[in-house]
C-alpha cells in the first residue's frame, strides 16, 4: 500500500522530463569518456622478419600456395583497399564485448571514437577494424567496417556500414558521414600513426585446411609465442572467391539465449570476392576477456558484413597485409562476461 501511495505522489510532469531527459541522453550522447574504465598493457613485438619466418612455415598446413614478406606498406589509400591512410606504430584496442548484446542488447554502450582516440592518446588516429556500428545514427542495429582518421579531433570518414534490409533481407552498405565517429557495443580496432613503414605481407592460394585466414595466421602465432601476448592488426582483400558472412538484424525484441538462437538472429550471406577486411587478431586472451580475432568486410559492389571463413576453398586467394601493436587497451571491459558469441 505504501508503495502504491509513493508511485502516486510522484508529480506527474516531473516523472515525464526525467523520462524523456533519460531518452534524450540514450540517443544523442555517448558514454562520458571521463568514467569508461580503461587498462592498459604492453604487447611482445617480434621482428616482423621473424613472424614471416614462422608463417611461411606454419601456413602450409592450411593453404597450398603460400608467401609472406617483410615489404614497404603500399599505398592502402588505393583501390581496392580504399583505407584512410597509411600504417606506423599502432596500438590494439578492444571496446566493450558480446555481453553488452547477448543475451539482451545494452543500447547506452555507445562510444565515440575521438573520445577513445583521446583515452588511447592518439594523434593523428588512423583507425581501421571491427565493430558494431552507430545504431543511434543508422535507427537500426548494423555491422561497422571502420576506417577513419582523427586529426586534432577532426574526423575523415570512409566506415562503412552494412544492415539488413527490413523488406528482402538483402544487405545493404553505406558510408558514414565525417559528422558520425561513433561505434557501438563492442570493437576491435587498430589504431595507428598514419606513417609509411614495413608491414607483413601475406599472400596465400587455395585452403587446404579447415581454418579461415585469420584463424590460421592466429593459431601459428599461438603456437609460436605461446607464454607471450602478439597483436596484429590490419587488412585483407578476399581477391577470389566467396566468403560466409553475417550482417546482425536489428536488435531483437526477445533474449538471445545461447548460439543457435544467436545464429537464427543474425543473417548470413555468402558474399562475393573482391572484400576487403579490417580488424585485428591476438594470440591470447592475456587476462583481459579479450575477442581473439574480429574482421569485418567492406566492398566496392555493395555488399558488406562480418567475416566467418571462405567457402571456396579451391579457388580462394587472400592477399593481406598486417603489422604488430606494441601495446593493447582493453575499455570497458564487461564486468560480467561470457565465452559465446565471439565466433
Ligand atoms: C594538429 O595540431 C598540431 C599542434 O597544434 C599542429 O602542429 C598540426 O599541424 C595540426 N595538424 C593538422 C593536420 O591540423
Ligand atoms: C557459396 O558460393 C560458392 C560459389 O558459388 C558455392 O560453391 C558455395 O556452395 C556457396 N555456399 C553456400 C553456403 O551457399
Ligand atoms: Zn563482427
Amino acid at each position: 500500500m505504501k508503495r502504491i501511495k509513493a508511485i502516486i505522489v510522484v508529480p506527474e510532469v516531473n516523472l515525464q522530463l526525467v523520462l524523456l531527459y533519460t531518452f534524450l541522453l540514450q540517443w544523442t550522447m555517448a558514454l562520458d569518456p571521463n568514467s569508461i574504465p580503461v587498462e592498459k598493457k604492453p604487447l611482445y613485438v617480434p621482428p616482423l622478419q621473424e613472424i614471416a619466418d614462422v608463417l611461411n612455415k606454419g601456413l602450409t598446413s592450411n593453404f597450398a600456395e603460400v608467401k609472406v614478406e617483410v615489404v614497404d606498406s603500399p599505398d592502402l589509400t588505393q583501390k581496392p583497399f580504399s583505407l584512410a591512410s597509411k600504417g606506423g606504430s599502432a596500438k590494439i584496442v578492444e571496446i566493450g564485448g558480446p555481453p553488452y548484446l547477448l543475451p539482451v542488447v545494452d543500447r547506452n554502450k555507445v562510444y565515440d571514437l575521438k573520445d577513445i582516440a583521446n583515452l588511447v592518446h592518439s594523434n593523428p588516429a588512423f583507425i581501421v577494424g571491427a565493430g558494431a556500428g552507430p545504431h543511434p545514427y543508422i535507427g537500426v542495429n548494423c555491422e561497422g567496417i571502420y576506417n577513419l582518421n582523427i586529426i586534432n579531433g577532426t574526423v575523415e570518414q570512409h566506415t562503412r556500414i552494412s544492415k539488413v534490409d527490413q523488406n528482402d533481407e538483402n544487405s545493404i552498405q553505406e558510408i558514414l558521414p565525417n559528422s558520425e565517429s561513433r561505434v557501438a557495443l563492442l570493437a576491435n580496432l587498430f589504431f595507428c600513426e598514419g606513417k609509411p613503414g614495413k608491414v607483413l605481407k601475406v599472400h596465400v592460394k587455395k585452403r587446404i585446411g579447415p581454418k579461415d585466414f585469420i584463424a590460421s595466421i592466429r593459431t601459428v602465432l599461438e603456437e609460436a609465442y605461446k607464454d607471450k601476448l602478439v597483436g596484429l592488426g590490419g587488412a585483407f582483400v578476399l581477391k577470389e572467391g566467396k566468403a560466409k558472412q553475417h550482417v546482425m538484424r536489428d536488435f531483437s525484441k526477445t533474449p538471445i539465449e545461447d548460439e543457435e538462437a544467436l545464429n537464427n538472429w543474425l543473417k548470413f550471406y555468402n558474399m562475393s570476392a573482391p572484400l576487403v577486411a579490417l580488424g585485428t587478431l591476438v594470440n591470447g586472451d592475456g587476462g583481459l576477456d579479450l575477442r581473439v580475432q574480429h574482421f569485418h568486410s567492406f566492398s566496392h559492389h555493395g555488399e558488406a558484413g562480418h567475416y566467418h571463413y571462405d567457402t571456396t576453398p579451391e579457388i580462394v586467394e587472400y592477399l593481406g597485409y598486417f603489422n604488430t601493436g606494441d601495446e593493447i587497451y582493453r575499455i570497458d571491459k564487461p564486468k560480467a562476461t561470457h565465452s559465446w558469441g565471439r565466433d
